[in-house]
């Protein structure tokens, strides 16, 4: 997909091998992969062109103006899922359904078709995947 390509490509230099470790019980990572997030650098990420969320959700907290909606709004998605939940979507959300579109912001393997220089590099760090888990967590 040349959408997660690019978001791969962009975002190659950030990503640190050493912390590519998790481990998935049922439909969660309940251990955090770093220090506990930051939600404003949450925000951030999500809305900025790391994460790059907004393409398909909409999230109005973020005070962005145009947003996505070929996935569902995460407003309140907090209060829905635990820490260990949004974790596991964000890290790899085709854990859960295989024939998603969302990018799997934390995963290495089967990501083939990217530039070697970039391969075996996940899209988010550890720390801006727990950015990302702590901003979505507000979102109540
Ligand atoms: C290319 C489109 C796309 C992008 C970009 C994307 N997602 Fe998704 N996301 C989806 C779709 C579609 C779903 C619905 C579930 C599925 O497809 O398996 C989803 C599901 C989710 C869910 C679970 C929602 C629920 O109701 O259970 C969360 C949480 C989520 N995304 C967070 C994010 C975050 C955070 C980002 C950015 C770091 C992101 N997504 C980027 C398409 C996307």
């Amino acid at each position: 997909m040349l959408l997660m390509g690019l978001a791969v490509a962009a975002n190659a230099a950030a990503a640190d091998p050493a912390v590519l470790q998790y481990k998935v019980s049922g439909d969660a990572i309940a251990t955090p992969l770093a220090a506990p997030g930051d939600a404003l650098r949450g925000r951030d990420i999500v809305a900025g062109r790391d994460g790059n969320c907004l393409l398909c959700h909409a999230i109005p907290e973020t005070g962005a103006r145009f947003m996505g909606d070929i996935a569902p709004p995460l407003s309140g998605i907090g209060a829905r899922l635990s820490a260990a939940q949004l974790r596991l979507r964000v890290v790899d959300q085709s854990r859960l359904n295989p024939d998603t579109v969302m990018p799997s912001y934390f995963k290495v393997d089967g990501l083939h078709r990217v530039a070697p220089a970039f391969r075996g590099k996940p899209i988010l760090n550890a720390a801006q995947v727990e950015d990302v888990v702590a901003f979505l967590q507000t979102l109540k």
